[in-house]
């Protein structure tokens, strides 16, 4: 079947503001639009730009707007997005460096603003830290976060407010706060109860909907919300 790709297209050094450009694609219903955008780019205009890198849903780089949506576009297919026309966009809410890349730094500092690394306390053992099932569990869902800033980007209270630390840090900094094994949690949770921090959150779910991994996002914010109110109290 022929797809019409509509693709936002900005060349910071051609153009003043971004500009919608179509592509007509042979595709097949099990292509993926990453499929798509390649035929795009080895086919007809190799000027496109977009990340990518695993191509499996693995390595978080090929986040963008797909028909409305933050979607990764090596895992949307076509016979997912029903029609003919299939709309792409850069990630909202982060500058565009050109394309569908967008400028990922201010994502990235605030991934790391939460100290995303294990922190023990104690001496390193002679072995491996041992963990009880039930403990490991507890953090089980936010250990699948690849980083691809789908989430941040569809928040509107992160359109609103960019300095947020948004849900993506949120989700990194809860993996390790609820690690029987880390001692840090205050530290974080410190960081997180400032006015940039947990309370920005209206409970969109946007976020939650967004997440290519399925990770409960708006859930683990508010179990770092509520570890901030009992640390508090
Ligand atoms: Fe992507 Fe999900 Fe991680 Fe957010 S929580 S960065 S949507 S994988
Ligand atoms: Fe935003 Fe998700 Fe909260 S969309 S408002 S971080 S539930
Ligand atoms: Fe790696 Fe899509 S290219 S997640």
């Amino acid at each position: 079947m022929q797809i019409e790709l509509r693709i936002l297209r900005f060349d910071p050094e051609r153009d003043q503001k971004p500009h919608e450009e179509s592509y007509k694609v042979e595709a097949s219903p099990m292509d993926r639009v990453l499929d798509l955008l390649h035929k795009v780019k080895y086919e007809q205009d190799g000027t496109l730009t977009f990340r990518r890198s695993c191509a499996h849903g693995v390595c978080g780089s090929d986040a963008m707007l797909i028909n409305g949506r933050n979607r990764l576009a090596c895992k949307i297919r076509v016979d997912q997005l029903k029609g003919k026309r299939i709309t792409v966009a850069p990630l909202p809410g982060l500058p565009v460096t050109k394309d569908l890349v967008v400028d990922m730094d201010s994502f990235f500092a605030k991934f790391r603003s939460v100290q995303p690394y294990l922190q023990p306390g104690d001496p390193d053992p002679e072995r491996e830290r041992r963990q009880a099932a039930e403990d490991r569990a507890k953090f089980d869902d936010t250990t699948k976060c690849i980083l691809c800033a789908a989430c941040t980007t569809s928040c509107p209270s992160f359109w609103a407010q960019p300095s947020y630390v948004g849900p993506a840090a949120i989700v990194n900094a809860h993996r390790f706060i609820f690690d029987s094994r880390d001692d840090a949690a205050e530290a974080r949770l410190e960081i997180l109860a400032d006015s940039d921090g947990v309370w920005r959150c209206r409970t969109i779910f946007n976020c939650t909907d967004a997440c290519p991994r399925g990770i409960h996002i708006t859930q683990a914010i508010l179990e770092v919300s509520s570890k901030i109110v009992e640390h508090h109290a």
